[in-house]
């Protein structure tokens, strides 16, 4: 028998480049997903569901096993930080890099630095590495109006064009990671929903590949 699937999505900007990726794989949401207020979607296939959720929602509903798959960025998956999830798939969407930034040309204070983010559990372990004593200040998005404010000396967040950088008189300096998507699987399911998670892996792989 075939046993039921279940795909958490990210909503918001990975979802238009994961649609077509599952199309390669052969799955097919049964009604437009972004014309939709619903959460949950059944597929063209009987024992296949997608969940269209937040991107930091993600990494929890597959390692708890609410969902065996599931789709999010490499920041996210960074921060949430589980052993207990494994990245079968680069997807190799929503390219972008995880960096520190600052008021250009800014000097950073001997001292303590304040660091406002939504990536806390990254920055403490990026600045913890560097030998440098911070503050980490929790924000929910917007990070590059904290200096500005003077709410902190340093912003960790994702840097793709660097135009919202650049907009507000800011500078990216270090890299922290490159970052793309990833394919997410709990330990569990990879192991008893091996026969039906493989082919998708491959197909989607396959896909990649060719539009490399
Ligand atoms: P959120 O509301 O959580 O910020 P987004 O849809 O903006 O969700 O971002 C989802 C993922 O897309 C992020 O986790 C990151 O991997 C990637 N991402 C975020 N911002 C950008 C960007 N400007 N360009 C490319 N990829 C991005
Ligand atoms: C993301 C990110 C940066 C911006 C970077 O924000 O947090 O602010 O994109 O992209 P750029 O280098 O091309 O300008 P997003 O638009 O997702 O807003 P958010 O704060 O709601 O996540
Ligand atoms: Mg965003």
């Amino acid at each position: 028998m075939t046993q039921p699937l279940t795909i958490a999505l990210s909503k918001g900007r990975i979802l238009d480049d994961t649609l077509p990726l599952l199309a390669e794989a052969g799955i097919h949401p049964a009604e437009d997903i972004k014309k939709s207020r619903k959460l949950i979607f059944d597929t063209n296939h009987d024992h296949i569901k997608l969940v269209v959720i937040r991107a930091t929602d993600v990494p929890t509903y597959v390692e708890y096993g609410a969902a065996d798959l599931g789709v999010a960025g490499k920041d996210v998956l960074m921060e949430y930080g589980s052993d207990n999830l494994c990245e079968p798939l680069d997807l190799n969407i929503a390219t972008c890099r995880l960096m520190t930034a600052a008021i250009k040309d800014a000097e950073m204070p001997q001292g303590r630095l304040k660091v406002a983010t939504k990536f806390v559990n990254v920055a403490k372990r990026y600045f913890a590495e560097q030998g440098r004593q911070v503050d980490i200040i929790k924000l929910y998005g917007g990070m590059e109006l904290a200096p500005i404010m003077g709410l902190a000396d340093m912003i960790v967040d994702i840097v793709d064009t660097g135009n919202t950088l650049k907009a507000n008189g800011l500078e990216a300096r270090d890299l922290i990671a490159p970052i793309s998507s990833r394919l997410v699987a709990g330990r569990a399911a990879m192991k008893v929903k091996h026969a039906q998670i493989q082919p998708i892996i491959e197909q989607m792989a396959a896909a990649i590949e060719r539009q490399r």
